[in-house]
């Protein structure tokens, strides 16, 4: 794993600590309504309040593109955030400029404030120096625990690590730590299970898993296509037949890699995607023209189920089926509760991430059954394409 420095490395009391958060949440009606990323975060903001340094927390909030958008406005992430710590948390209007320093320049040992969102600055997203700057000159070390953002090259996650003490918080620190575990040096066999839609968003994450795992299962829409590559008919089922041959490749590359894949070998369909509809189960070869295919069946499950058993990691990105409407629920929902049985019982490292894979999870009722859950999205499947995280990579360069 590459190494970076942590909260061990410093000494924080009296110092102003910069700490880069995601408070990035579901919001509806001004409520937050998933409270998890606060929750992951909090730990490392207490543990720096009760080392007694002064707090300063930057976070983004929704993509304002640059403006002043009020009802992105990190002000209603207080009270959650105070909630969460059982600490009262002050707030700044304005990341930098008079009010940011006059807001830091009161605070006390242990004190905390919560800034405005950064991104009502188009010079965070360009990770402009002169923004930088202003950022940097608030605070005497800079902590990232917003691995979820470490996909992007902004000012708060890659500019200013570059210019003052810089380390990763307990959220980044255990991210990076279980992702290692699952494809930096896995105990193997390992498998990767891919689903999702479509194929389109995933090519880069399939090409790099081919050469990292032993085991590929692909599901959801994306199995679709290349069922098809394979001359299989999938009826009126979701599929980017312009990516067959795309598909060849990867299927080949998988062959060279000795990674053995595995698609669904039989199906739940239906003549619509509606709560309800009449479906039916068939094997692979056998999928009407008129139906499309929902979910995977019970000879697909009972197969995974015991590649699973063989299987000693399993790093889980994306639903098998179509999971948000009963009954094509089953397939992902049986596969996360043995993925989640085997994790308790101590056979199976378990990872999964990636905004969807969360909720499957939450649905089946073992999102806390997993080895580990990532609080990211877009940074996960980065990750998993093995891309270099650009908020990772400074850290390490600052370490
Ligand atoms: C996320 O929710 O994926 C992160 O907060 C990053 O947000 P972004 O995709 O707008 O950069
Ligand atoms: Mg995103």
């Amino acid at each position: 794993m590459p190494s970076f420095k942590t909260l061990d490395d410093i000494a924080p009391a009296g110092k102003r600590v910069l700490i880069r958060v995601d408070l990035n949440v579901p919001m509806e009606d001004g409520k937050v309504t998933d409270m998890t990323r606060i929750e992951r975060v909090a730990p490392t903001i207490a543990e720096l309040a009760d080392k007694g340094a002064k707090v300063v927390v930057l976070s983004h909030f929704g993509r304002p593109g640059g403006k002043v958008v009020p009802e992105m406005s990190l002000k209603a992430l207080v009270e959650p955030l105070a909630a969460t710590l059982k600490k009262p948390v002050a707030f700044a209007e304005n990341c930098i400029g008079p009010l940011a320093q006059q807001a830091v320049a009161a605070l006390k040992n242990g004190d905390i404030v919560l800034l405005e969102n950064l991104r009502f600055h188009k010079e965070e997203e360009k990770n402009e120096t002169g923004f930088i700057d202003q950022l940097a000159a608030l605070g005497d070390i800079y902590v990232n625990d917003a691995f979820s953002c470490a996909h992007r090259a902004h000012a708060s996650t890659e500019g200013i690590a570059n210019r003052m003490p810089a380390v990763a918080g307990r959220l980044m620190q255990a991210e990076l730590v279980a992702l290692d575990k699952a494809l930096g040096t896995p105990r193997r066999p390992v498998a990767a299970l891919v689903g999702g839609a479509k194929v389109s968003t995933k090519l880069e994450l399939l090409g790099n898993l081919v050469s990292k795992v032993d085991r590929l299962v692909i599901g959801g829409g994306m199995a679709n296509t290349f069922l098809h590559a394979q001359g299989i008919n999938v009826g009126k089922s979701l599929c980017e037949k312009d990516l067959a041959g795309t598909a060849r490749d990867i299927l080949a590359k998988a062959a060279a890699a000795k990674c053995k894949v595995l698609l669904p070998v039989d199906a739940v369909v239906a003549g619509a995607f509606k709560a309800g509809a009449a479906s039916l189960t068939v094997d692979i070869a056998a999928v009407p023209d008129d139906q499309m295919i929902l979910d995977i069946g019970p000879k697909s499950i009972a197969m995974l189920k015991s590649d699973l058993a063989e299987c000693a990691t399993l790093v889980w990105n994306g639903p098998l089926g179509a999971f948000e409407v009963a009954p094509f629920d089953a397939g992902t929902v049986a596969i996360a509760r043995e993925a989640a049985s085997l994790t308790s019982a101590g056979k199976l490292l378990s990872v999964a991430g990636g905004g969807d894979t969360v909720a499957a999870l939450a649905h089946a009722g073992v999102e806390d059954k997993f080895s580990y859950v990532s609080t990211a999205g877009g940074a996960f499947l980065e990750w998993m394409e093995g891309k270099e995280l650009p908020g990772v990579a400074a850290l390490v360069r600052a370490a």
